[in-house]
């Protein structure tokens, strides 16, 4: 019922779908999926089910689909930010919250493919290299599919909370002394030596999961695109995987349009920005990538051609936001719409902020912010930048005083 085929971005090199591989072996470019449904696909097709993320079956890469590895992720509410819209003077902006999946982050939506995939490899073992959240989701996905699970972590820079999520579900941590670019080098060789499958966005199985964002986003505005989705960038493979699902809606013919893409960056580590603004097809590295947004604390991103080939084909743009401006925007999504996200989400409502002020973003347009991690993943931020609390005597009139 349908056709799998996975073709080099760079070279349109074909390979087979059973294949364990990452890059062209010939050129060395990322990869694709392509998922071709032979069959009808209208918004009847996924009326009626459940809302999450095996709704879009059809269109997921996945043969057996008695056989994948689900934690019920996807389905996350898309919000209308009816308070930020009066604060920024915008006509209409909505929160994809992806903080809402099982494990806290939209890693989720890549593990549902990539560890099925693995079982359809017969793999035994899984791996990434993580600023934190990839860890949890793949520790997670890999217990529910009983295989075993490395991570590599660069030392005394991840959230506490991803680092307890990867420990309490089972999976071997291996902390680097050296940053998220070193561990990605590091596991891509392990990875390939000790027959291991890697799981990191260079995946391209793991993208096909994170497409299904963009799908969300069309059917909950009731099949009508954004003009503009802002989204927080790291390793770039999620820009580029939501640029994805509007581009096949769009082919489907389910949506009329597609939006812009807008990536995001902490300024200490924004190379794909700095591309971006020189119009330039390549990154230059930053050899020592800092940020308080851990989850994007990185200098060099393995999936760079892909983010920016998602904004250039989108008409997108990038910006970079300071530390100070992620978490004055981490407090006002939390404090204006009740909704609590980790630093590197932030950092949409950051960009949206200063792109509105440089006159980038209109204030008529529809704005979709994609959060992507929910706040408990780094309550330690938390506790270092914000307000104290009180302790008081256990007295009526001592806590009064507080009132
Ligand atoms: N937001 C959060 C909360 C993240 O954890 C990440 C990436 C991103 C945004 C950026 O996404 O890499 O696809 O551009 N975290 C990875 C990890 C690197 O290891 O958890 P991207």
């Amino acid at each position: 019922m349908k056709k799998i085929t996975v073709r080099c971005i760079k070279c349109n090199r074909i390979y087979k779908s059973d294949e364990i591989i990452y890059v062209c072996r010939v050129c060395g470019g990322l990869l694709e999926i392509i998922v071709e449904y032979k069959g009808d696909i209208s918004r009847k097709t996924f009326e009626g089910r459940d809302f999450y993320l095996w709704r879009y079956r059809e269109l997921m890469p996945i043969i057996d689909y008695s056989k994948i590895v689900t934690l019920r992720e996807g389905g996350t509410p898309l919000t209308r930010a009816k308070n930020l819209e009066k604060e920024f003077g915008l006509k209409e902006l909505y929160i994809k919250n992806e903080g809402l999946n099982p494990t806290g982050s939209f890693k989720d939506r890549g593990m549902t493919i990539g560890v099925s995939k693995a079982l359809e490899l017969n793999v035994k073992a899984v791996a990434c290299a993580s600023t934190g959240n990839t860890s949890a989701s793949l520790a997670a996905y890999a217990a529910k599919a009983g295989i075993k699970c490395y991570v590599l972590i660069p030392s005394k820079k991840i959230a506490i909370g991803k680092l307890a999520q990867a420990i309490l579900h089972g999976a071997k941590v291996i902390s680097i002394r050296g940053n998220f670019d070193k561990a990605l080098k590091i596991v891509r060789e392990i990875c390939s030596k000790h027959n291991i499958y890697l799981l990191n966005s260079i995946n391209p199985w793991r993208l096909e999961g994170q497409k299904t964002i963009g799908y969300e986003i069309v059917e909950q505005l009731n099949y009508e695109a954004p003009d503009t989705v802002i989204v927080p960038v790291g390793n770039s493979g999620n820009i580029y995987a939501i640029w994805k699902g509007f581009k096949e809606f769009y082919k489907y013919g389910l949506v009329d349009k597609v939006p812009r893409m807008i990536g995001i960056q902490a300024e200490g580590a924004s190379p794909i920005v700095k591309a971006v603004k020189n119009k330039s097809v390549e990154i230059t590295p930053i050899k020592k990538p800092e940020t308080i947004a851990t989850a994007i604390r990185i200098g060099n991103p393995v999936n760079a051609p892909r983010a920016l080939k998602a904004i250039r084909e989108s008409n997108g743009y990038a910006e970079a936001v300071s530390d100070k401006e992620i978490i004055e925007a981490q407090k006002l999504l939390a404090r204006k719409e009740g909704i609590g996200v980790e630093p590197a989400s932030a950092a949409s409502i950051a960009g949206l902020k200063k792109l509105l002020e440089e006159g980038i973003i209109d204030r008529d347009e529809k704005v979709v912010c994609v959060v992507t991690g929910h706040a408990l993943k780094d309550p330690e931020i938390i506790f270092r930048m914000y307000e104290k609390y009180v302790e008081v005597d256990p007295k009526i009139e001592e806590v009064e005083k507080h009132l």
